[in-house]
C-alpha cells in the first residue's frame, strides 16, 4: 500500500502547497484473456496495490509531473502536448492530458506526484493504474467532473493513439468500477458489469510475478488482434451477422474450419472456449464453487499457452509448479501475456509453502526470484482523504 501521507509530505516539501489525493488500483484478471477486444467477457478484480497522484493547480498553462518511482520530473505546456510514441512514460501524460481535451475536459496547469506500488510492465495494469490515477487528478484540478466509463475510455484512446498498443477496455474499466470485495463480469460489447462476490472459502487469491517481460509483448499484441480479426472477415462471408468473433459458436468455427488458416483458427478457438469458460467462472463463483473455478483457470491457461500462444516459458513454469502444490485449485497466466504474472487459487494455510516451493523452483531453472502475495479485491479510483 501506498503511504499517503508520505506522498503529501514529498509533494508539499517540492511544489509548496498541499495537495489533494487520487488514487487507482492494479487489476487482476481471473479469467476472460484477450477477449476483451473481441467483444467478448472478462472476470477481473482490482488489487490492493495501485497508483496515487497528488495534486494541485498551477496558475499557468504547464502541467509538470513528478515520478517518485523513477525520480524523473516531466514539464510540458498543456497548448503544446507532444504526441507520444516514444516508449517512455511521457506517452501516457501526454496521452491521458489529449484524450480528456477530445472528451471536452480541458485540462488546467498542474503540478503533480505519482507514486505506484504496482511493478511497471508486470501485467498487473501499472500502466491502467497509472492513467486513470492521473486522469481523476487531471479531472478534479481542472474543475471537471468525468464520469467513471468516459475516464476509462480515455485511457484506452491514450493506449491506442500515444503509447501504441491497441488494448481493449478491460484493464481501464474494472481501475475505474471496481468494488471492494467483488470480480466484476464484464460484457465488453455492451459494457455492462456484474459484480461478483469472491466467495472463495478458505481459498485467496495469489499473484506470481516472473518478474520477467518480453519485448515482443506489444508487437504480438496487435498481431493477435490482427489474427481476430481476419478470423471474423472469414466466417462473416459464411456467417451474415458476425461482427466480433463473441458472435460465432464453437460448432460453427468447426463447421468451417476448412475456411481458415491453422494458426487462425486456433486464435479463434481459443477466444470462443474463453468466453464460455469466463461465464462459467462467474456463475462458479456465485454459487461458491471454487473448485470450479480453478479447474476453469487451469483451462483457460492451456488454451492461451497452446491456442493463442501468448505464454512463455518462465509463466508455463510458474503455472506447472503451483498446480503441483497441495492445496491449489488452479493456475493461469494473467493480463496480456510473454511474462509478467500468473494467477492461482491457493487453501490459505498452505500459502506459505507454496510461496517457498514455487520459488525455489523458479529460481533454480531461471536464476530469478520472483514475487509471491496474496491480492485482496479492492475497490476502484477515488479520492484518498488524509
Ligand atoms: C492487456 C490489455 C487488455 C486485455 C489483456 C488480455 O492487459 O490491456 O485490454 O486485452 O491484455 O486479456
Amino acid at each position: 500500500m501506498i503511504d499517503i501521507a508520505d506522498l503529501a509530505t514529498a509533494f508539499q516539501a517540492r511544489f509548496g502547497m498541499r495537495p489533494r489525493v487520487f488514487c487507482a488500483p492494479g487489476r487482476v484478471n481471473l479469467i476472460g484473456e484477450h477477449t476483451d477486444y473481441n467483444d467478448g467477457f472478462v472476470l477481473p478484480m482490482a488489487i490492493d496495490r495501485g497508483t496515487a497522484a497528488a495534486v494541485s493547480p498551477r496558475q499557468d498553462a504547464k502541467l509538470r509531473v513528478w515520478s517518485l518511482n523513477l525520480d524523473e520530473t516531466l514539464e510540458r505546456d498543456l497548448g503544446n502536448l507532444g504526441s507520444g510514441r516514444r516508449g517512455s512514460w511521457s506517452d501516457y501524460v501526454e496521452g491521458i492530458a489529449a484524450a480528456l481535451e477530445d472528451r471536452g475536459i480541458r485540462p488546467a496547469g498542474a503540478d503533480i506526484a505519482i507514486k505506484s506500488d504496482v511493478s511497471i510492465g508486470g501485467g498487473l495494469s501499472s500502466s491502467a493504474a497509472f492513467e486513470m490515477a492521473l486522469g481523476t487528478a487531471l479531472a478534479a484540478v481542472s474543475g471537471n467532473t468525468i464520469d467513471r466509463l468516459s475516464l476509462a475510455l480515455a485511457g484506452q484512446t491514450a493506449e491506442h493513439n500515444h503509447v501504441g498498443i491497441q488494448s481493449g477496455i478491460m484493464d481501464q474499466f474494472i481501475s475505474v468500477h471496481a468494488l471492494e470485495g467483488h470480480a466484476l463480469l464484464l460484457d465488453c460489447r455492451s459494457l455492462e458489469a456484474r459484480p461478483v462476490p469472491l466467495r472463495l472459502g478458505d481459498y485467496e487469491v495469489v499473484v506470481c510475478d516472473s518478474r520477467v517481460r518480453h519485448t515482443l509483448a506489444s508487437s504480438e499484441y496487435n498481431q493477435r488482434r490482427q489474427d481476430c480479426r481476419a478470423g471474423v472477415e472469414l466466417l462473416g462471408n459464411v456467417l451474415p451477422g458476425v461482427r466480433a468473433l463473441r458472435d460465432v459458436t464453437l460448432q460453427q468455427l468447426e463447421n468451417h474450419r476448412s475456411l481458415l488458416p491453422e494458426t487462425v483458427y486456433r486464435r479463434c478457438r481459443h477466444v470462443i472456449t474463453e468466453n464460455s469458460r469466463t461465464l462459467a467462472a462467474a456463475a462458479a463463483l456465485e454459487g461458491g464453487d471454487a473448485a470450479t473455478m480453478g479447474r476453469l483457470m487451469s483451462d483457460s491457461h492451456r488454451s492461451l499457452r497452446d491456442d493463442y500462444e501468448v505464454s512463455c516459458d518462465e509463466i508455463d513454469l510458474l503455472v506447472r509448479s503451483a498446480q503441483q502444490q497441495p492445496g491449489v485449485l488452479g493456475a493461469r497466466m494473467t493480463g496480456g501475456g510473454f511474462g509478467g504474472c500468473t494467477v492461482n487459487l491457493v487453501l490459505h494455510r498452505n500459502f506459505d509453502s507454496f510461496r517457498e516451493n514455487v520459488s525455489r523452483e523458479y529460481a533454480d531453472a531461471f536464476r530469478i526470484e520472483p514475487e509471491i502475495f496474496t491480492v485482496r479485491p479492492s475497490a476502484g479510483a477515488r479520492e484518498v482523504l488524509f
